[in-house]
């Protein structure tokens, strides 16, 4: 077990070893116990953490800050429309004063070819660590929730058939992060990964050859389709979610016509039935109900979405414990 990781940034799950992040989960699950019971864990007394949001968000935001109290530290709340950020403030400037008020700088800044580099701006210019809470490529918070929330309930996840589907969505026009971060994950664990998309919908090709790579290595594999019933069919996970075609038209051109002529990519009672009997549904939250999914299957008994959300709290808490506080 990888016990060392204080002011290691969290940016995507890719840059930590298999062994780190099963020490991750572990400690995840510790905290997670300790909550069950009441124990307190003030593991980060006297710690702060700037988290800096570029983007609305619900379980992230709560999740990091109720995270840090419990911990017994303090999270300040800051939206970037309200910081100097909004008026240029660049990135390194902004992270060597945050980073010398506290002991973390935690963003979400899905601003697409921008939030990644934003996040690696400030990680070159400050010792503390930075986490990422989602940005144009990676969400490793969700990634890392989504698969402690998989080996609970499934507990081996060796060759487990895991869907990744697109899924139609009027709300907003979504990051790609989510995807890219569960294809490079899942098959680390063996999984054996289909990503279904209508065509205009990709992921970058280098996300493929790494998902590919890290099969490999792993036991794991991935396919990709653009037929949904082919990822619906014996699934055991199946997550349908939407995304931006970020990748194939990053000024969003084709806008709205290639979103409407894809209507029928939903999640639906009668997709459910192809996939294997004990098959789970998820997704990060939130979802557009009636759009991606039928209300009958997200509040039916497939559905652990409200285990995975659950999740997201005590693995930020693993995360802050390890990265803000631990072994230096
Ligand atoms: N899944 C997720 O990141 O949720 P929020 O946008 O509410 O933080």
């Amino acid at each position: 077990m990888q016990t060392v990781f204080r002011n290691k940034d969290f940016i995507t799950l890719q840059e930590w070893t298999r062994e780190e992040i099963d020490t991750l989960l572990d400690v995840s699950l510790d905290l997670k116990r300790k909550f069950a019971m009441d124990i307190p864990t003030p593991y980060l007394q006297n710690k702060t953490a700037l988290l800096m949001f570029f983007e609305e968000s619900t379980r992230t935001r709560n999740s990091m800050e109720a995270g840090l109290a419990q911990l017994g530290g303090h999270a300040n709340f800051l939206d970037t429309s309200t910081m100097q950020v909004s008026h240029g403030e660049v990135a390194k400037d902004t992270a060597v004063i945050l980073g010398s008020y506290g002991h973390a700088i935690a963003c979400r800044n899905c601003n697409w070819e921008e939030g990644n580099k934003y996040l690696r701006d400030m990680a070159a210019n400050t010792p503390v660590p930075i986490m990422n809470l989602q940005c144009d490529l990676y969400h490793p918070m969700q990634g890392l929730a989504d698969l402690l929330t998989i080996k609970e309930k499934k507990e081996i996840t060796r060759n487990l058939k895991v869907s990744v589907i697109w899924a139609y969505a009027t709300t907003h026009k979504k990051p790609i992060s989510v995807p890219l971060t569960q294809i490079l994950l899942f098959p680390r664990y063996a999984m054996d990964v289909t990503l279904a998309y209508p065509e205009g919908f990709e992921l970058p090709e280098w996300a493929y050859e790494q998902a590919r790579e890290n099969a490999a290595k792993n036991g794991g594999s991935l396919k990709i389709t653009h037929d949904q019933e082919e990822a619906y069919r014996d699934a055991d996970i199946v997550i349908p979610k939407n995304w931006g075609s970020w990748v194939s038209d990053p000024e969003d051109k084709q806008g709205s016509a290639l979103l409407e002529a894809n209507r029928d990519w939903k999640c639906t009672e009668e997709r459910m039935a192809l996939a294997s009997e004990d098959v789970m549904y998820m997704h990060a939250l939130p979802a557009d109900r009636g759009n991606e999914v039928e209300d009958s299957v997200i509040d039916g008994p497939r559905s652990i979405v409200y285990s995975e959300a659950e999740n997201r709290l005590h693995t930020a808490k693993a995360v802050m414990a390890l990265t803000m506080g631990g072994r230096g």
